[in-house]
């Protein structure tokens, strides 16, 4: 097949190695393969090879939702049977799929007399590259991915130096200064460019790598247990697969569908219910310092007479919900997110206290009832927050009340959170114990017909084609930083995001903010480091099938022509064009409309303003469209005057071309709307 080559061999202690080239040139040099496990520890070399079949897979499928409408899964696969020579006669098998875009491979442990509950206390996969590539990563911490990126060379990585910087999390735990967390996006001194991550990330942990400076070696270096153990496991079973995804073009690594065609199908036929849809939330007010998500100031929550005492400043309330559900419902946007409705949140963060939250207890403010009544009359369906404060065991006990409780209200949705060390055991965020707690969340979602989007839990791998209510993640540093810090993310960081986080699966990152500047209560003079139309532009840079408008909606009555783009974009795609790309420079890309001719096109840039002339071959041949251009004004600058914008319209058509220009940390959004 292709441009990929692998070889597989044994070397002469019969540990089994893989090498890819691509082009005739290597990319990964001879690498090994294996595992310590807790007893009988040499899992990885005295093997032979017992066994191999080749066989080649060639099959379209149609994601639920999704960027394109057919994705085509073509791969050629060879397993290879081991076993080891001495001792237990251990079997593993490894298989890999060669892809015209990369290679995956997992291990998987066959049934076995000598093997049935094991623990692995490493798994020592190497990925040996051959030069000193430019990274684009973010620190191996086993809780939090909610870090900025730095760009390096391999041997300048090293985290050593890095203070908290996630401060979501309240714990940062990173005891190895040169590992670094995938989806690893680097680029050759030769201009190939590589992505290094794992799909099928199920009842293990998250892979991490650890970096060698001087040789440019990677080895996967996986989050542990409270403990310092990896994985429990029972054969048979398999590990997740291990991705390399490769091509000299940048715009392929974002295309790629590699990750998502290792992952099993749907779990369900039955989809109907799920809807990828736009929401507003009570939510920015509370961030950015106008409002709280606490009813009452007292940690205690109560006053002398046994009551809360309420702050004045308490978001969740049920006037202040129906002002958003009549904004969702006048801007056809479908769903509005309540934060602090439920009690707790006098005393919810970094307390380590179990119970904090039972999910189905208002504020006696919050009238439930009355409020799915008011949004079921205006169209409007209201999605649940559920913040666990890293209390995974009492959320799991309360799981099936909370999503009965769903249910009975007409909840399709519901926002999960994890912020804070993970009690009582301090489990690890990115560890087996919790990829399996969020896989029981989504599995419970799934039973209730409830779509979900979780925050602070690991990064994706491609699950949501499994769980096609498992919606989006945040699991990278979202738009809330530049509510909470004055670093907040740089113009490079959303140029980042689709070539690392997003290889995984959609993300929350909640794009929209109209009021850049002046916005937190508390830092008046804190601002985005984007302009007003590069906010527009992440709807269509920054895929996810539920898209917040994050700023409040007196921000957006300020601006309605501009708003106009938010409410026309779509959420649910039958076609992307990936048209330029270079990761921490700029991406623009373009998506058509599920089901329609409508097509979307969003372009963005880091701290550089550059100009651009896109030919418009994408759209459908034979039709007038009109195209709006969401621009930055000509004096805009994401420092200066980030909110200046001008809007043009224009007709085009299939041989058309239009000129953007993007101002320093700028963009563009067009729609382009057929001539009825
Ligand atoms: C962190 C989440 O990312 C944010 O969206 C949420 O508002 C807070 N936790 C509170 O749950
Ligand atoms: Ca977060």
């Amino acid at each position: 097949m292709n441009n990929i080559r692998l070889s597989v061999s044994m070397n002469a202690n019969g540990t089994p190695v893989y090498s890819v080239a691509y082009k005739n040139k290597t990319i990964v040099s001879p690498s090994q393969l294996g595992f310590s496990l807790a007893d009988d520890t040499n899992f990885h070399s005295g093997f032979e090879v017992i066994g191999s079949e080749m066989s080649s897979f060639d099959q379209t499928w149609q994601p639920i939702w999704g960027e394109v409408k057919n994705i085509r899964n073509h791969y050629k696969q060879v397993i290879i049977h081991l076993k080891q020579k001495n001792g237990n006669h251990r079997l593993l098998d490894i298989v890999f799929r060669v892809f015209e875009d990369g290679v995956g491979f997992r291990y998987v442990f066959p049934k076995q007399p000598n093997l049935k509950y094991f623990v692995v206390t490493d798994e020592l996969t190497q990925f040996n590259l051959i030069s000193d590539n430019q990274t684009f990563w973010i620190p191996g911490d086993y809780d939090s991915n909610e870090y900025p990126y730095t760009i390096s060379r391999i041997s300048e990585i090293d985290n050593a130096s890095m203070v908290a910087k996630s401060t979501a999390i309240a714990v940062r735990i990173a005891p190895d200064t040169k590992a670094v967390q995938t989806p690893l996006m680097m680029k050759t001194p030769d201009g190939v460019y590589i992505n290094i991550h794992e799909a099928a990330l199920l009842n293990y942990s998250a892979m991490q790598l650890h970096v060698e400076n001087s040789n440019y070696h990677l080895t996967a270096s996986l989050v542990p247990d409270a403990y310092g153990n990896k994985a429990y496991l029972h054969a048979p079973s398999h590990t997740p697969w291990r991705t390399i995804i490769i091509s000299d073009k940048a715009t392929d690594i974002l295309a790629s569908k590699m990750i998502l065609n290792l992952n099993e199908p749907s779990k369900t036929s039955n989809t109907s219910w799920i809807r990828p849809m736009k929401f507003v939330g009570v939510w920015w007010e509370m961030q950015t310092g106008k409002g709280s998500w606490n009813y009452s100031d007292y940690p205690d929550s109560l006053g002398k007479d046994g009551k809360l005492i309420p702050n004045g400043k308490h978001s969740a309330n049920t006037t202040n919900v129906k002002k958003y559900i009549d904004f969702a419902a006048a801007s056809h946007i479908k769903g509005v997110l309540v934060e602090g409705w439920n009690r707790g949140w006098e005393d919810w963060f970094g307390n380590w206290k179990e119970n904090v939250f039972d999910f189905v207890t208002p504020y006696p403010d919050y009238d439930v009832k009355e409020i799915v009544r008011y949004a079921k009359s205006k169209g409007v369906s209201m999605i649940m927050h559920n913040e666990t404060s890293g209390s995974a065991t009492n959320y799991e006990r309360q799981l099936d009340t909370a999503y009965r409780f769903m249910n009975r209200f007409g909840f399709p949705a519901v926002k999960t959170g994890y912020v804070g060390k993970i009690i009582p055991r301090g489990e690890h965020h990115d560890g087996q114990w919790m990829v399996n707690h969020y896989e029981r969340v989504a599995e419970k979602a799934l039973e209730h017909h409830v779509m979900i989007d979780m925050h602070e839990p690991m990064r994706p791998t491609g699950v949501q084609r499994t769980y096609p209510n498992w919606m989006a993640n945040e699991a990278a540093r979202g738009n809330e930083y530049n509510a909470f810090t004055d670093e907040g993310n740089m113009p490079e960081h959303e140029t980042i995001l689709p070539f690392t986080r997003l290889m995984g699966g959609p993300m929350d990152y909640t794009p929209g903010i109209f009021k850049l500047k002046g916005y937190a209560e508390y830092a008046p003079e804190r601002q985005l480091h984007s302009t007003l139309a590069k906010q527009l532009a992440l709807y269509v840079t920054l895929y996810s099938p539920i898209q917040m408008a994050a700023d409040l909606p007196e921000n957006y009555l300020a601006k309605p022509d501009a708003f106009q783009f938010i409410k026309d974009v779509a959420v649910d795609w039958d076609d992307t064009k990936i048209l330029e790309a270079e990761p921490g420079e700029y991406i623009t890309m373009a998506r058509k409309e599920k089901g329609k001719s409508n097509w979307f096109l969003g372009a963005i840039t880091n701290a550089n303003g550059r100009s651009t002339d896109i030919s418009l071959q994408f759209l459908d041949p034979g039709k007038k469209y009109i195209a709006t251009i969401y621009a930055d004004a000509v004096d805009a600058d994401y420092r200066i005057k980030p909110e200046a914008y001008q809007i043009t319209k224009k007709a085009v058509t299939v041989g058309s071309t239009i000129h953007l220009i993007l101002a320093n940390g700028g963009g563009a959004a067009v729609s382009f709307i057929p001539v009825k």
